[in-house]
């Protein structure tokens, strides 16, 4: 593994963070529905009370909302709060002065002066990565980001993105990708040890898999709207890994299902961002991280998923 860098070394301390998607999203998460301002605020304290400082939002969540709330909540804090937003490449931002300029935008919803982290939220067919990346030195260089990173990148891109950086100096912080114990490409294709090699943290999306490995969904009792249909196949195979997950909280003092299922991401160098809706599932989720299931578990958590990865997607 190699040297991490001194600008990115607070991202590689941090064990665990807290997506914000849901903040502001009607569509997949039900905004309004089933969780109001009053739940989400609820959230960000006890995550920030638990020590969980890391906030991942970005542009499109919520057209703006997300970002909108998580700026509120900040002024209303004395806390310190560590902030990743997202660059969203819609067709028409075609070169790289579109970057820094819809970063001024998020800086402006969320209020700072400038975010810890900036991720290109996917590759594009009409910016290169190479161009991307100009943009995002940008951003560096005018002060409005600490770090940048991307987010869905494959090692060939992810590869291209890191080199041009590095040509000047700038380390890739980070590569956001999904990745859960029922969605494991990132391990199979070698993304992650690529990461590890190069000093690029590997930040988790999806680790509890949208809610499957929180134990409370079942092909019985599928989660609602647009999650259902998707995940008809999966809910299928997901008895006997919840099982496990149940025994090895059991060995840990009772941890919960959702805890085993992040803290394995931790075991195998990933920084997870679980969505929370409430107080509840932040509390819960926050203790994901302060702890290590023993190498056996980890070992059987991976044989136990290892069948099921085909149906990840
Ligand atoms: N870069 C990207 O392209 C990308 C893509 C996806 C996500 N993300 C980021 O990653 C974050 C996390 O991913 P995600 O939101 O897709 O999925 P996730 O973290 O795997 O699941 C979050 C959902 O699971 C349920 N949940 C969470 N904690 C729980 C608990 N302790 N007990 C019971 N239920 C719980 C909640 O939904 P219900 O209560 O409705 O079941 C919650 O909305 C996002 O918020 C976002 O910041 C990034």
């Amino acid at each position: 593994m190699t040297e991490t860098s001194s600008e990115t070394r607070f991202l590689h301390a941090i064990q665990i963070g807290l997506g914000a998607w849901q903040w502001g999203d009607r569509v997949i998460w039900g905004y309004g529905q089933t969780h109001t301002d009053k739940d989400i605020r609820e959230a960000f304290d006890v995550s920030l009370t638990l020590g969980v400082r890391f906030v991942d939002t970005a542009e499109i969540y919520g057209s703006g909302t997300s970002e909108r709330l998580l700026g509120k909540f900040i002024k209303e804090t004395d806390q310190p709060v560590l902030v990743a937003t997202k660059f969203f490449p819609w067709p028409w931002r075609f070169s790289k002065g579109f970057i820094p300029r819809a970063l001024k935008g998020s800086l402006e919803r969320i209020g700072v002066e400038s975010v810890d982290l900036y991720q290109i939220h996917w590759p594009s067919p009409i910016m290169s990565p190479e161009t991307m990346m100009e943009g995002m030195m940008e951003c560096i260089k005018q002060g409005l980001a600490r770090t940048v990173g991307v987010s869905n990148f494959g090692q060939k891109r992810m590869l291209r993105a890191y080199s041009t950086l590095a040509q000047h100096g700038i380390p890739l912080a980070s590569n956001q990708v999904h990745y859960s114990l029922l969605s494991r490409e990132v391990e199979k294709n070698g993304t992650l040890a690529r990461c590890k090699e190069l000093g690029i943290r590997l930040i988790a999306y999806s680790p509890l898999e949208k809610g499957l490995l929180t134990g409370k969904y079942s092909s019985e009792n599928p989660p609602p709207g647009v999650r259902a249909s998707r995940y008809v196949e999966l809910l299928k195979k997901l008895p006997p890994v919840i099982r496990t997950l149940q025994e090895i909280g059991q060995n840990h003092g009772g941890k919960t299902v959702s805890q085993v299922a992040l803290n394995w991401l931790i075991c195998k160098g990933a920084l997870p961002i679980p969505g929370a809706k409430n107080l509840q599932q932040a509390e819960i989720n926050a203790g994901g991280a302060g702890w290590h299931m023993t190498e056996d578990e980890v070992a059987r958590l991976d044989e136990v998923t290892d069948n099921i990865r085909e149906y990840s997607k």
